[in-house]
């Protein structure tokens, strides 16, 4: 069975010398010796050795932060779904945007927090250059500028009905979706956003974003798409630090994909990579490390993971109960994505794992 399955994907990759990154072995039995000759054991004996042996290593440098930004000034509350996290006033962000960076992660990423008052069916506050995400954007690049700022492109937070889309008759439309997400996402280069982050799912914007970027001077703008983004029970607790919980009407299954396929994944990222995709996201992470994994062999681009906040919540509330040590679950699940293939991890883990790994 091993042997049939090497040899048809040895051919596979004859077909497609590139689509592979790693060699494919071969059939490891035969290069070892038998026991006791071979004792897999004897390399994880010692500590420096087996420091020697590892094959994926973690470091703050793959984490990007995500923050969650409110009115006000000088205040934090806390997320109850998500312990050890906190919505911050725009004056507290230069400070954490500080310490994220000497921790050495390299990124931040907004979610606004919008006052119901602001939300409406045309989202116009999305593209207000002086709404929160714009203020915290700015913010941050002021007093951090080498720290990238990552945006969220999507129309949630500005939605009456809580939908990523503009919502007519029931319908979340998508062409007309896609020119507001062009406004929203020019605004937020204008203030020096460094990577956008298209999380909408909408069809088509990933060519309409790059080609109003290239017309606006905005040529170093990156775009990290929210490629293979599956409609998940997992988004739970973010939608209560947004304040979004009760305002969705429906849900978002007619963009967001099924989580049962991954073929249509690679479909998408292909797509999102034509239209002028510098990066992509999958998103969940932990229940999606076979699309992760697929992506990075397929493709060979910059793949990222969202760990999102329902898993977050799983670890952080099993451990806060004693059921699973904080500290192991916390590292091992993030290690697992950069053995799946993925170069980074958007996590709220990150200023607590950065702590954790530069100890
Ligand atoms: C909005 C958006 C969502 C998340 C990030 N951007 C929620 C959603 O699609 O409903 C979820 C992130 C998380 O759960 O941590 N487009």
């Amino acid at each position: 069975g091993i042997c049939i399955s090497v040899l048809l994907h040895l051919s596979r990759r004859e077909e497609n010398p590139n689509r592979c990154v790693k060699e494919v072995p071969m059939a490891r039995s035969q290069n070892q010796a038998p026991f006791p000759a071979y004792r897999p054991r004897r390399l994880r004996a010692k500590s420096a050795l087996r420091d020697m042996v590892r094959e994926n290593a973690l470091s703050p440098s793959d984490f990007i932060l995500p923050v969650f930004v409110m009115d006000g000034y000088d205040e934090a509350h806390s997320i109850i779904s998500m312990p050890g996290v906190s919505r911050h006033t725009v004056d507290h962000l230069p400070a954490l945007a500080i310490r994220a960076r000497s921790l050495g992660i390299p990124a931040i990423c907004i979610f606004p927090c919008i006052d119901p008052a602001l939300k409406t069916q045309d989202c116009a506050e999305a593209w207000n250059p002086d709404n929160l995400s714009n203020r915290a954007i700015r913010a941050i690049k002021e007093a951090v500028p080498d720290i990238m700022v990552m945006t969220d492109i999507a129309l949630d937070p500005y939605n009456i009905n809580g939908h990523d889309g503009i919502v007519v008759n029931n319908e979340i439309l998508n062409d007309e979706t896609v020119e507001a997400l062009v406004k929203m996402g020019e605004s937020q280069a204008q203030v020096g956003a460094d990577i956008l982050g298209p999380s909408d799912m909408m069809d088509g914007r990933i060519t309409k974003l790059r080609s109003m970027l290239e017309k606006k001077g905005f040529y170093n703008v990156s775009i990290l798409s929210y490629s293979a983004k599956y409609a998940s029970g997992f988004y739970g607790p973010f939608r209560d630090a947004v304040g979004n919980a009760s305002a969705l009407v429906g849900d978002k299954n007619t963009y967001q994909m099924d989580p049962a396929n991954s073929d249509e994944a690679m479909r998408m990222i292909a797509r999102d990579l034509s239209e002028g995709a510098d990066m992509v996201m999958v998103k969940p992470g932990m229940p999606y490390l076979d699309i992760c994994q697929r992506a990075k062999i397929e493709f060979q681009v910059p793949t990222f993971a969202y760990q999102v906040s329902g898993e977050y919540a799983m670890l952080k509330t099993a451990a806060q109960n004693g059921w699973l040590d904080a500290e192991l679950v916390m590292l091992e699940s993030l290690m697992a994505f950069k053995r799946a293939g993925c170069d980074g991890i958007l996590t709220y883990f990150a200023l607590e794992a950065s702590e954790v790994l530069l100890r």
